[in-house]
């Protein structure tokens, strides 16, 4: 199939590759403006933003509100007129005063999920900034447009649907994961026919990209066959030069091998996709004491005294100190890349 531009408000997305939003400092600046430059969206992750800056350790949100402008002006430098956004979990702590800061930045769009974003458009009211929820089934789906159009009278600018071999966190419950595996196309075209009846009502497009797994161009037909407009990919951005992470943590990408893969337990409620290492390892029999408690997550998504281990701070131990002594996400495809590229290389191999 041909890959045509998707129209999202007064935008137009050349190619229709969204680089998923990927934390702490695996998408900041570089990657975004690079994917954006090349034609895609490119997403920084809000997940601890500030995490370089020397105020970050004293004041983690201060530092955070910094790096989101100082972020997205350098991915703007970089990207020209590409398109630049950024992605914010519900589940953050003060997830309001972020959504606020990307909005006053001027970022193109916001990309929210790791629950639902029921207020997200009463945050964005009033700006240019595009909205899309991330849901893993057509229930949230159904939900969340439902609320938006009685709450806001507004609906999506666009759509994510993050399936069950995505990286990082995921929307299924553990036991499940297998048979949403095994269902997940039939849930895309349920969602994709939730997307229509509201574009319907709202007379607009809500376009829909799909997230998990993604990793040719076979599979990028694959979503457009079955009615999606594009796609959200990730572990493929990371073993690129423009790849935000240090390159031990895409070194790790590289040596990883299909058994490495596995699902894990994170600290936020939801199984997570990983690379196995000695962290991952000490997880399975022992709980990690938090050294120290930076805010990342509001407290109904983090009881400090019951979690197995920092989700920050193993994070952050994965692009600061050691891949091995820190979670490392990725994607199902992450045994297949075996070779560093280059965005524009990568852009050009699945765009053609
Ligand atoms: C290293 C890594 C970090 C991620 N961090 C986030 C995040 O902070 N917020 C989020 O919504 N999704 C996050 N994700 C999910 C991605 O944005 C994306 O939807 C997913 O990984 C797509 O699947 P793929 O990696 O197989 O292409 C992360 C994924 C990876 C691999």
């Amino acid at each position: 199939m041909k890959l045509t531009p998707v129209t999202i408000g007064d935008l137009t997305l050349e190619v229709p590759i969204i680089q998923g939003g990927m934390g702490i400092g695996v998408s900041l600046s570089r990657l975004a403006g690079s994917v954006a430059k090349n034609g895609g969206m490119g997403i920084i992750s809000c997940a601890q933003i500030g995490f370089n800056d020397p105020l970050f350790e004293r004041a983690p949100f201060k530092a955070n509100m910094k790096a989101i402008k100082d972020q997205y002006e350098m991915a703007k430098t970089i990207a020209g007129n590409g398109i630049v956004g950024f992605n914010i979990m519900c589940a953050t702590f003060k997830y309001e005063k972020y959504v606020q800061r990307c909005v006053e930045v001027g970022a193109d769009v916001i990309i929210s999920g790791a629950g639902l974003p029921i207020h997200l458009p009463e945050l964005v009211a009033g700006s240019k900034t595009k909205i899309a929820p991330i849901v893993s089934s057509e229930k949230a789906a159904k939900v969340l447009l439902r609320t938006w159009a009685k709450r806001y009278t507004r609906t999506a600018d666009f759509l994510v649907i993050e399936g069950p071999e995505a990286g990082g966190h995921l929307g299924f419950k553990y036991d499940g994961i297998e048979n949403a595996i095994a269902n997940m196309d039939e849930e895309v075209k349920k969602i994709i026919a939730v997307a229509k009846e509201y574009g319907e009502k709202f007379q607009c497009e809500i376009p829909v990209f799909f997230a998990g797994g993604v990793y040719d161009r076979a599979d990028i037909d694959h979503y457009l066959e079955l009615g999606c407009a594009g796609v959200q990919m990730a572990t493929r951005f990371v073993v690129t030069e423009e790849c935000d992470a240090p390159s031990d943590y895409k070194q790790r990408y590289l040596n990883a091998k299909k058994e490495d893969v596995k699902i894990i337990k994170s600290p936020v409620g939801m199984p997570g996709r990983a690379i196995e290492n000695k962290f991952t390892e000490t997880i399975k029999t022992k709980q990690i004491p938090i050294a120290k408690c930076r805010s990342c997550l509001s407290y109904d998504h983090c009881d400090r005294k019951t979690i197995p281990y920092c989700i920050t701070e193993m994070l952050l131990n994965s692009v600061t100190e050691n891949p091995d002594c820190g979670l490392v996400f990725a994607g199902s495809n992450v045994f297949k890349v075996n070779e560093m590229t280059t965005v524009p290389a990568l852009m050009k191999e699945l765009s053609e």
